[in-house]
């Protein structure tokens, strides 16, 4: 173990920089598929558990760069990747590449890849869209931006974190994605514990409630093919009201928003809900179906 800890000499197949709960997944799972590993991290402690299983311990950010072809970078934000990298001479980074996995906006993506390309460094960017504990699983989906070249000549090392999908040549692509899903998991996550909330005003227990709400209404009524469904539509900007208008999904979120303030629990999520569907409406939208909010939604708001 200690030659090597000691001896960093260009040939590990991949470098870590990054061991919080993520980047530690991540380098465990290079290490059970048997990839050479290095590994930096600023508190140098949290890599004794990789280096124990045959990992490369780097001291410096410069030399954990430089030991590997490819190095996937898994740190909190931007501003982190830049405090980071920042001070790394170009000696060290140039011809190699860097594969940034922390979330941030597209915008910050596209000036990594900037300053990436500023200093002759490859660059992709990601983001992980499991938890650690399923890093590694051939079905976890890993989103990745940036140059094809790049993605086809690192996929074999990529590859053994999950599934991973190249969204385009734009770098912002994978931020901006991975937060359209994260907002969409939040919202869902709102709408099932502020229901439960609801739900539990008249001494329903969330576990009777989600039996109700699982078992039998998103199925039927919310299910993820009911959506499919409705996609194309949205594509076409073609909202027909003939089982439903937006009028009538106004006075439903009317009852919840009057409801959830008689029941006492919290009755802001459905009064911003109500706020957007009279917005719709204000805009000519009424006799449409539900989903016209798409329109809405597409526009600046605060
Ligand atoms: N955990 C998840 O479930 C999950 C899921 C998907 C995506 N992600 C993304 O993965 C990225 C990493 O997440 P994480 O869960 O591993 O924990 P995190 O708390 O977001 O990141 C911790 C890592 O960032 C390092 N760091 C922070 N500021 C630093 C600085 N100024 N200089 C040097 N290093 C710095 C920490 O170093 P120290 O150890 O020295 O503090 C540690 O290695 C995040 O962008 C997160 O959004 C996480």
């Amino acid at each position: 173990m200690a030659d090597k800890e000691s001896s960093i000499s260009g040939d590990t197949e991949v470098t870590v920089l990054g061991l919080g709960p993520m980047g530690t997944a991540l380098a465990a799972a290079f290490l059970d598929k048997g990839r050479g590993l290095t590994v930096w991290n600023r508190t140098p402690a949290k890599a004794d558990g990789l280096v124990a299983r045959g990992a490369r311990r780097a001291d410096t950010v410069a030399e954990a760069v430089a030991a590997s072809p490819v190095t996937i970078v898994c740190l909190n934000d931007y501003a982190a990747f830049h405090r980071v990298l920042d001070p790394v001479g170009a000696g060290a980074l140039a011809g190699r590449t860097l594969v940034n996995l922390n979330s941030g906006t597209p915008a910050e993506a596209r000036a990594a890849a900037a300053w990436a390309d500023g200093r002759g460094v490859g660059y992709l960017d990601g983001a992980i869209m499991v938890p650690p504990v399923l890093v590694g699983r051939p079905e976890s989906v890993l989103l990745y931006s940036g140059p094809r070249e790049v993605f086809d000549r690192y996929e074999p090392t990529l590859g053994l974190l999950g599934d991973s999908r190249l969204l385009g040549a734009d770098p912002g692509l994978a931020v901006l994605l991975n937060t359209a899903l994260l907002g969409m998991m939040y919202a869902t996550l709102n709408g099932f514990l502020h229901a439960a909330a609801l739900a539990g005003s008249a001494d329903m227990s969330a576990t009777e409630f989600a039996d109700l709400a699982l078992g039998w209404f998103m199925p039927v009524v919310l299910s993820p093919a009911s959506l499919a469904e409705q996609a194309p539509n949205l594509d076409k900007g073609a909202y027909p009201g003939d089982f439903g208008t937006m009028t009538m999904n106004l006075n439903a979120l009317e009852h919840i928003a009057r409801t959830s303030v008689e029941q006492g629990v919290h009755a802001e999520l459905p009064a911003l809900m109500r706020e957007l569907a009279e917005r719709a409406i204000a805009q000519g939208r009424g006799a449409e179906n539900y989903f016209a909010m798409f329109e809405v939604f597409k526009t600046p708001g605060r």
